[in-house]
């Protein structure tokens, strides 16, 4: 029998420890719609707590916690302002136009890198010609951009100029574990200044569903509105929440090997001709093709015949994204896998 493929296409795809599922089973629930499910509270305040915010509700997606926070910070006819790459602009199916009647307003970064000088070269002049900003989303880590770390200095900046503006801050922080471990500092030091922050729990840290948007307390009961217009409203939450308190618990504190595996990861595939690695800060690997008879779609089923689950990221760009159920030696298994492919 040959061995099941390395899967490294997202760190979505672990399947929750044997102990994560004791502790899903063992959870004490109660109606969070009707009058609130006790695990889930625990939860909501923890994930406060942690991220230096005052309150925070429990989301079935990332997307649907980034939305709320999007239709908190913004008003219809208003603009979005962010790093053109971010899943807000690519991947959440054109929702902050569809749902809010807000428009993206996407900035140019050579590396994913939003600053608050970018920023205020935005924003345009007070005019009744062209519409006003609503809010300024950041994301951190950034996915498109290779797992790249916003450091809170430049956040900071962001924040000053658009509270200048009297905009807030949203910020996507699907990676924001990875970003802390990544920069050796507490989450609550790469919130400061932003009004609503989605953390998720169903990427890093391994879990089945789940993420947490946290806000300022006067804007929970407006954000539970909408969750509730969105269908996020669940009952018997406190199973999946459970799973997101094990997973703070057991899993936070192991990141750290996740990053260095895709360093390692990205040292062996520096040695092949055949591509160009964007520098992995955390957990992703950002892999482009040189070769001109090689791209994305004629790799990925080579590599997947080999044994190696990756996915594309443009034409000729592959994702590789190293997690809790891979190991350094799954990492170095793939690594002598895709050079057969590759060199
Ligand atoms: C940066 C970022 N933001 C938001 C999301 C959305 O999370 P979910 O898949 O839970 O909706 C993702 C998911 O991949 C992501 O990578």
């Amino acid at each position: 029998m040959s061995a099941p493929p390395i899967d490294l296409r997202s760190d979505t795809v672990t399947r929750p420890a044997p102990a994560m599922r004791r502790a899903i089973a063992e959870a004490e629930v109660g109606d969070d719609v009707l009058d609130g499910d006790p695990t889930t509270r625990r939860l909501e305040r923890r994930v406060a707590e942690l991220l230096g915010q005052d309150d925070a509700l429990f989301f079935p997606s990332g997307t649907q916690a980034n939305q709320t926070g999007i239709a908190l910070l913004t008003r219809p006819g208003t603009e979005l302002l962010l790093e053109a790459n971010a899943h807000l602009v690519h991947y959440e199916m054109a929702g902050v136009a569809a749902n809010w009647g807000v428009q993206i307003r996407p900035i140019s970064t050579p590396d994913g890198l939003l600053t608050g000088d970018l920023v205020r070269a935005a924003l345009r002049p007070a005019s009744p010609h062209v519409p006003r900003a609503g809010a300024v989303a950041v994301e951190n880590t950034h996915n498109a951009a290779g797992g790249r770390v916003l450091p809170p200095e430049a956040l900071a900046g962001i924040v000053q100029v658009a509270g200048d503006a009297g905009l807030r801050v949203h910020l996507d922080g699907a990676r924001l574990w990875n970003a802390a471990v990544a920069l050796g500092l507490p989450v609550s030091a790469l919130t400061r200044g932003v009004g609503t922050v989605m953390v998720s729990f169903s990427k890093g840290l391994g879990c089945p569903v789940g993420s947490c948007l946290a806000l300022g307390s006067g804007d929970r009961a407006f954000a539970w509105e909408i969750r509730r217009r969105l269908g996020g409203g669940m009952r018997q939450s406190g199973l999946l929440s459970a799973a997101a308190l094990w997973a703070l618990d057991h899993n936070l504190s192991r990141i750290g090997e996740d990053h260095e595996h895709a360093k390692l990861l990205a040292e062996r595939l520096a040695a092949f001709p055949a591509v160009r690695l964007v520098p992995p800060e955390t957990n992703i690997v950002m892999i482009d093709l040189v070769r001109e008879s090689d791209t994305a779609e004629t790799v990925l089923p080579r590599l997947a015949r080999a044994g190696v689950l990756l996915v594309p990221f443009g034409p000729r760009r592959l994702r590789a994204v190293t997690h809790l159920d891979v190991s350094r030696r799954d990492v170095e298994r793939a690594a002598d896998l895709m050079a057969g492919v590759l060199s």
